[in-house]
């Protein structure tokens, strides 16, 4: 007889089952889900909404399904939600059809009576997860030894765990996102000779070379699977940005082959891509902004502008199908949606909203007394030095 190995635990926490160790994301949805063959699905989740009436707030990523996000009562990019989030304190319950990060930190900016749920536990980020709360530290140690530890300002993207975000917190530093990380990263070099940009290394670069005018020598990568990161003290000393080693596996697929192999293909196109993507994508496009700066782009562009866009699929599908007068393609020929992005659907929405009808608030996200604090404070730096339109080129 032959035994069927058992899955591993990456194939568990895909299929929603299990809990991956050093994950900021997913464990098993106890949820008694609809099958997503009911025809009532839509019908349902109008119910329940309007069951709830001011008592629920939907927030909706552009990166969500249009089955989704047809019942956001807010739909942005992650640091618009992150302010909608902040600015919702009647509502009871918030919704988040988003990812894990996204929930936790709307779970920090709203009142502690305020209940955040996330439709499915298992909606995680990849790129959140490649940066640990001890790898950090270990990190900083080395800072420490190498002596410049006192002159480095800690920044993080939105997309990492709520531990990371608190970490930044207590060292003096704040989070961004990629409609304000040119901001943030002049804020961090008005206090700091350094700034350590945590997980996205492409962020980071895009940001610290093309919009504050460093060089690509003035950024080392620190790699957390290496001893002291793969770098000496003379090179952690040398540098102006030390990157982590963290990438969006979506928009890491964007290659400059996919940018030459469009612009032959469709005469006078516009590549349009998130500044997530790869240095040398980047600069081979014509924009790079955030999503709701794509989607700004598109609505504004004159009639006939073609684009390619280098983002997530539900996104570029559905600016494909609102804007039928501005031809609009997929940087990459072979489509990719951000599968944990993906994981939000019409089911869980269905039994995440009927359950808080019933009284029973399930997949909670709630973030730790001490955590919250000190992410609050990273956090709050963000919103504070941040309130202006989104940014790109
Ligand atoms: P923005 O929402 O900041 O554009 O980021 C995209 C993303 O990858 C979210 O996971
Ligand atoms: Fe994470 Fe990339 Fe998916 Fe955004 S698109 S949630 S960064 S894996």
């Amino acid at each position: 007889m032959t035994i069927a190995p058992a899955p591993s635990p990456v194939a568990l926490l895909l299929m929603g089952r299990d809990a991956l160790a050093r994950s900021e994301r997913g464990t098993v949805c106890p949820g008694d889900l609809p099958p997503a063959s009911d025809p009532a699905l839509v019908e349902r989740a109008r119910a329940a909404k309007a069951a709830l009436g001011d008592r629920l707030f939907v927030l909706g990523h552009h990166y969500q399904r249009d089955e989704v996000i047809q019942f956001a009562d807010v739909t942005g990019d992650s640091f618009r939600l992150a302010q909608e989030a902040a600015a919702r304190p009647d509502a009871e319950f918030i919704v988040f059809c988003g990812v894990h990060f996204m929930a936790e930190s709307a779970d920090i900016l709203t009142a502690p009576h305020q209940r955040v749920v996330l439709p499915d536990l298992a909606a995680g980020c990849s790129m959140a997860d490649m940066a640990v709360l001890d790898q950090v530290e270990d990190c900083w140690d080395a800072f420490t030894e190498a002596g410049i530890a006192g002159g480095v300002v800690p920044l993080t993207y939105m997309n990492s765990s709520a531990d990371i975000k608190a970490f930044t917190g207590r060292h003096g530093g704040a989070v961004c996102t990629s409609s304000n990380a040119r901001r943030a990263m002049e804020w961090a070099f008005e206090r700091g000779s350094q700034v350590l940009f945590l997980p996205d290394q492409h962020l980071g670069r895009n940001t610290a070379v093309r919009e504050l005018g460093l060089s690509l020598e003035d950024c080392v990568v620190w790699n957390p699977r290496r001893p002291n990161g793969g770098l000496s003290a003379a090179q952690l000393r040398a540098a102006k940005v030390i990157l982590w080693a963290g990438h969006c596996s979506v928009h890491g697929r964007f290659t400059l082959d996919c940018v030459t192999e469009v612009r032959a293909r469709v005469p006078g196109v516009t590549v349009l891509v998130h500044p997530e993507c790869r240095y040398e994508v980047v600069e081979a496009a014509d924009l790079v902004g955030s999503t709701e700066f794509i989607i700004r782009t598109v609505r504004e562009a004159a009639p006939g502008t073609a684009f390619a866009i280098g983002t997530e699929l539900n996104l570029v599908n559905r600016l494909a199908r609102d804007f039928p007068d501005k031809p609009v393609t997929y940087l990459d020929k072979t489509v990719c949606f951000c599968s944990t992005m993906n994981r939000i659907d019409l089911p869980h929405l269905v039994w995440s909203l009927e359950s808080l009808v019933a009284d029973n608030v399930v997949n909670e996200i709630v973030v730790d007394p001490a955590t919250r604090r000190d992410a609050r404070v990273a956090l709050d730096r963000m919103l504070a030095l941040a309130d202006g339109p989104v940014t790109g080129d």
